[in-house]
Parts: structure tokens; sequence; C-alpha cells
């Protein structure tokens, strides 16, 4: 070999070192969440509203946390939980995301939590709300809010305004379980009867059928949980059906005033009382800059999809300042206890069960400004969920 063969390659090998090593330098910089979301199908609003609230706080916090650019992956599950299941292993092995978040459906949360368990994986529930779900895995933390939590304040506001005989309505699968017997439970405890228990499937439901057995049944109310998506339609059908003129009261979660469909839903939602954990109308000044900014960006209003997202986000990147980009246990140990000023109010990550602690309020739907909103006038301060304290 010729010296100068010799220098070449060596110079040749040197180039070569230093590319890896940038190489390298480059991945390290960068850390991968994988978010999967129904963008498509049935629950596409939950979708839509969260990828908005993501694309919000990426702008508004430069997308970089504990020094590094962060790479948001989207996926799309359409709702199907055998499709959450193959999107998160591939995020998990594949891309090597240091957290999973999103979950649309409480079916698509309980599929993906044993691949959180088993890679260790911080899995950031920012939406689905069946209390059961943040103890199917060690390394779920919830942003969203549980059923549970907020049935609650509804069956105690009606037992105390004259509401004396209910009938209960939900979506046939867990959030609604925990929607009818809460609510149930604590209405009887408060002297009311519940006369009837009714279910729709959660896939095409039929109100019609449900709508006439509410009728015949003739209660001064009809509590109603529905997930976000098919309020509209519902309410549509009540009005139809001359439910509200038949001197039947409407109270829901607010689920079914879903600040996503409630301004299209007309006269018939007017007056209807309910309790949750967000309105776009909440009156703080995190609030009105959260929804100013939202509505810019994303050309419609926010809903509590929209703030479950939004949070979850903060969530992970105040855990990954913590943990300078680490993932795995020390990143779910940041997350835990972390206590900030959401647009819904003030929020806690509940360091043992994992869940959020949060205020839950009693609304009215009101027009607004000639806009139909869920208008605050009672607060419950800082509710666990219920379903923990068996
Ligand atoms: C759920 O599947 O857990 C779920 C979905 C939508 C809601 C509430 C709960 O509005």
């Amino acid at each position: 070999m010729t010296r100068r063969h010799h220098l070449f390659t060596l110079a040749t090998l040197a180039a070569g070192v230093l590319a890896l090593a940038s190489g390298a330098a480059r991945a390290e910089d960068s850390v991968k969440i994988g978010v999967i979301l129904p963008m498509t199908g049935p629950s596409a609003s939950t979708g839509r509203q969260i990828d908005a609230a993501i694309k919000l706080w990426l702008a508004q916090s430069g997308g970089k946390a504990g020094g590094k650019k962060v790479e948001v992956l989207i996926k799309d599950d359409a709702g199907v939980a055998d499709t959450t299941r193959r999107l998160a292993q591939e995020l998990v092995v594949n891309d090597k995301v240091v957290a999973l978040a999103g979950f649309g459906l409480t079916p698509l949360a309980l599929a993906t939590a044993p691949i959180a368990t088993q890679s260790k994986t911080p899995m950031v529930v920012m939406a689905a709300a069946t209390s059961i779900i943040t103890e199917a895995s060690p390394f779920i933390v919830r942003t969203s809010f549980t059923l549970p939590q907020v049935s609650i304040g509804i069956a105690e506001w009606a037992a105390k305004n004259k509401i004396r005989k209910v009938v209960t309505l939900v979506a046939d699968y867990g959030p609604g379980n925990d929607a009818e017997k809460f609510f149930s439970s604590q209405f009887q405890l408060n002297g009311g009867t519940v006369a009837e228990k009714l279910r729709t499937p959660l896939r095409s439901p039929d109100f019609a059928p449900v709508l006439q057995k509410v009728r015949d049944a003739a209660p001064d109310a009809l509590f109603v949980f529905l997930p976000s998506g098919q309020g509209a339609q519902f309410m549509k059908q009540f009005g139809e059906r001359g439910l509200d003129k038949a001197g039947i009261k409407l109270i829901a979660t607010g689920d079914v005033t879903d600040d996503d469909q409630l301004n299209d839903m007309g006269d018939v939602a007017l007056g209807v009382v309910n309790s949750h954990h967000y309105s776009a109308a909440h009156n703080s000044p995190a609030n009105k800059k959260f929804v100013a900014d939202f509505q810019a960006a994303a050309k419609f209003r926010p809903n509590f999809m929209a703030v479950g997202g939004y949070d979850g986000m903060r969530v992970i990147f105040k855990a990954l300042d913590a943990t300078k980009g680490a993932g795995g246990e020390p990143l779910l140990a940041a997350m835990k206890g972390q206590l900030f000023e959401s647009p819904r109010g003030p929020v806690l990550i509940d360091a043992q069960t994992r869940d959020i602690v949060q205020d839950v309020y009693i609304r009215k739907v009101e027009r607004v400004n000639g806009q139909l909103y869920n208008v605050e006038f009672d607060t419950l301060k800082a509710v666990k969920d219920p379903g923990k304290l068996k």
C-alpha cells in the first residue's frame, strides 16, 4: 500500500467515524412521543380536538423539552382496539418513543396497558374516562377525567332541585356503567328514585326505542351519559319526540352538551343542567387565552378532549424537563404529583393513583352573545375519582 493511499484510507475512516458520531448526537438530541388517536371513524371529533391541542402546545412550547427537540408521531387507530395495540407496539419497538399518549375510548386504552407495563413506557390517557383504566398498568397517567368524578355532582344537584324520579340512559360500555352506577347510588342516597336504567350500544345507537320508554315512564328527569360525538344526534331526537315539551327535564354529564357540537344543537339544549370538568366558557385568564389561541389556530371551539390533550402534553414536557429527556421509570416518577393551573382550573396528578384530581362544575346551557355555552354556576372543589375510594 503506498503512503498516499494509506493517508486517504485514514481520512475516509475518520470522516466516517465523525459522520457516525454526529448522527448519534443528533439522535440523542431528540425524543419521540407516540400519540394514538381516532382520527377517522365514529370518534373522529376526539382525534381532531386532541390533534389541534397538541399542535397548539408544540407551537407555544417551541417543541423542546429537557434540552431536546420533541418529535410527536400521531397515528390513527380509527377507534379499533386491535389497531391501537399494534400501533403502540410499533411505536415502542421501532420508533423507541419515550411516552405513549392519546386513547380516545376506554377499550383502546385497556388494549394498550399491557404494552406500557412490559416496556416500562409511561402512557398518558388524554381522553378515555372509565375509572378502572389507571389500575390496568402502573405506567398509566390520566389527564382526562373519570365518569364517577363527574356523575356525582349532577346527582346531588338533581336531588336538591325537586327532582324525585329519574330514568338513566347510558352508552353500554365501561364509562356508561360507571356513570349509571355512581349517578344512581348518589341520587338514591339523597332520597331519589331511579325508575329505570336504559342503555344504548356504543356503535350506531338508535335513540328512538329508548326515548319511547322514557316517555312511558314519565320521570321528572332523564339522566344521560353518551360519549363525545353522540350528543347532537341524541338532543335532536329528544326534541323531535317532544320529551322536553312533555315536561321531562334533561340532566347529563357534560359529554352530552359537548362544546364540539353544542353550538349547533339549537334551542332544545337551552337550560340543560349538567356536570363536567371543562367548559369553553370557564371564566379564568388561563382559559380565555387557551380558547382564543386554540380558535385562532384550529378555527373551531376546544372541548374537554382538547383540554385533556393539552394538559397531557404539559405533563409529558415538564417530566422530560425533569429527566433531561430520559424515559422509563424516571419519566413516570416525574409525572406523578404535578400540580398546575389548567384551562379547566387547578389540577393535580395524584402520585398514588396517577389519576387527575380536579374541580367539577355544575353548569347550565345558556345563550351568551348569540352562542350556546355551558355556563358554570357551582363548583365541587378538588374531586378525586370516587371509583377508587371504595
Ligand atoms: C371512554 O370511552 O372512556 C369515553 C369516551 C368519550 C367520552 C367519555 C368517555 O366522552
